[in-house]
C-alpha cells in the first residue's frame, strides 16, 4: 500500500522563519519527518547523497550560519502518551515536537505539577534536555526520567535513563559527546500530582509576599508575567534568550571582584561563586549598545537582539562584549547557544 503522505525533501530551504535569532539563512536540504519510519527515509536518503544530517528543534537556541550543508531535519511528532500513573505520580512520554510551553499548560491542566517555574521557555520538549533548560530556581533535569532517540549513523533506536544523560548548568551529553550524532524522538517525564510550587527566586518570593503562596498555575502565570518583562518576544526583536552563560569564578577571585564591585549578586556554588553574565556587561554600562546589527538588549544585558544581521555579525559582537568583560573582570564568558552550520 503507497503512504498517504510522501516524505518532502526540499532544496535551498529558507531557514529565516526557523531560528528565532532570525538569520536569513538557508538549507542545502531540509525536511520535516513527523515518524521514526520518516526519520529513516531521511537518513538513507543522506546515505544515498552522502549528506551529514543536522537535526533542528525549535531554533530558538542556535546561531546559524547562512549556508547550512547537508540535510536539515526537523522532527515534529507531538504524541503524547502516560506511561506511568500512581495516586502520587505520573510519567508521561511526550513527542519532541511538541511546543515546550504548551506542553508545561497541558501538565497544569491535568494537575501533573512540576515544571511550572520553566513556564514560556521558547523551544520544543526535544531540545528542553540538550541544554537542560532551567529558570527561576529549577532545572528540567529534575523531572526528565528518560530520552529516546535514534542514532544517526545507523537509524538504530536508544533509550537513555535521565542520570546517565550528564546534566549540570546549561549542558549534557546532547551538547558533548552525542552532539551531532543522534535524534531525540521522546522525553519522558515524572511529574508529581501534589503541588509544590517553588518561589525561592527573587521576584517571585517578593510577589508570594506580597500575594500569599500562588498555586501551580498561578506560578506558571507569574513566571509568564515575570519573563515577558524582562525577555524580549523574538517575533519583535529576534534573539536566542541568554547568548551567555552565568561564569562561575573560584572563591579566591570572587573575593577580589566583590571587593572592588560591593553590588555585585552572587551565587555560591559546591565549588565557586556563579556571577549573573547580565550584570557584568550591564555594569559595564554596555546594556543597549549597538554593534552594528546586533545590539545588547536595552532590559536585559544578557539578551543580544539581531537586527538582520548574519551568524558572522553575531559572533562579532559576541566577542566584543566577551573581550570587554573579560578586561574588566578577568572573567571568561562562554557562549549559551549552540553553533548550527
Ligand atoms: N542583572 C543586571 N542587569 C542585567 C541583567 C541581570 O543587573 O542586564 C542582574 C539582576 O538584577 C539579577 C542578576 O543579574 O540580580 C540575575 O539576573 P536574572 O535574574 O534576570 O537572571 P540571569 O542570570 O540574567 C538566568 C538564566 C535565564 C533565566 C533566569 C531566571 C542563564 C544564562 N540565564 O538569567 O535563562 O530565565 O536566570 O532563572 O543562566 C536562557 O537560558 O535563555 C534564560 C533566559
Amino acid at each position: 500500500m503507497e503512504k498517504a503522505v510522501v516524505l518532502k525533501i526540499e532544496s535551498s530551504y529558507s531557514l529565516l522563519n526557523l531560528n528565532t535569532l532570525g538569520i536569513d539563512a538557508e538549507a542545502e536540504f531540509f525536511a520535516q519527518a513527523s515518524s521514526v519510519d520518516e526519520v529513516r527515509d531521511c537518513l538513507a536518503f543522506a546515505v544515498a547523497n552522502q549528506l551529514l544530517v543536522k537535526v533542528l528543534g525549535g531554533g530558538s537556541n542556535i546561531v546559524m550560519a547562512s549556508h547550512v550543508k547537508g540535510l536539515v531535519l526537523n522532527y515534529s511528532n507531538t504524541a503524547l502518551q502516560v506511561v506511568n500513573e500512581t495516586t502520587a505520580d505520573v510519567t508521561v512520554k511526550v513527542g519532541a515536537g511538541y511546543n515546550w510551553h504548551e506542553f508545561v499548560l497541558f501538565c497544569l491542566s491535568r494537575g501533573w505539577f512540576g515544571l511550572e517555574n520553566l513556564s514560556y521557555i521558547p523551544g520544543t520538549v526535544g531540545a528542553a534536555p540538550v541544554q537542560n533548560i532551567g529558570a527561576y530556581g529549577v532545572e528540567v533535569k529534575d523531572f526528565i526520567s528518560a530520552v529516546h532517540g535514534i542514532r544517526l549513523s545507523d537509524g538504530e533506536p536508544f533509550m537513555m535513563v535521565g542520570e546517565s544523560c550528564g546534566f549540570a548548568y546549561r549542558e549534557s551529553c546532547f551538547k558533548q559527546e552525542l552532539d551531532g550524532k543522534v535524534l531525540i524522538t521522546e522525553v519522558e517525564f515524572s511529574l508529581s500530582k501534589k503541588p509544590c510550587v517553588q518561589v525561592g527566586y527573587a521576584p517571585l518570593d517578593k510577589m508570594a509576599k506580597e500575594k500569599g503562596l500562588p498555586t501551580p498555575i498561578e506560578l506558571s502565570n507569574w513566571v509568564v508575567q515575570v519573563r515577558k518583562s524582562k525577555l524580549p518576544d523574538p517575533v519583535d526583536m529576534p534573539n536566542a534568550g541568554s547568548f551567555f552563560k552565568n561564569p562561575v569564578v573560584s572563591t579566591e577571585q570572587f573575593q577580589e571582584l566583590i571587593k572592588r564591585f560591593p553590588g555585585m549578586p552572587n551565587y555560591p556554588q559546591n565549588s565557586g561563586v556563579k556571577l549573573p553574565a547580565g550584570w557584568l556587561i550591564d555594569n559595564l554600562g554596555m546594556k543597549g549598545q549597538s554593534f552594528g546589527l546586533v545590539q545588547i538588549h536595552a532590559l536585559q544585558a544578557l539578551v543580544l537582539i539581531n537586527n538582520g544581521g548574519s551568524s558572522e555579525d553575531v559572533l562579532a559582537a559576541a566577542s566584543m562584549i566577551k573581550n570587554s568583560v573579560q578586561k574588566a573582570y578577568e572573567v571568561q564568558l562562554e557562549q549559551e547557544p549552540r553553533m548550527f552550520f
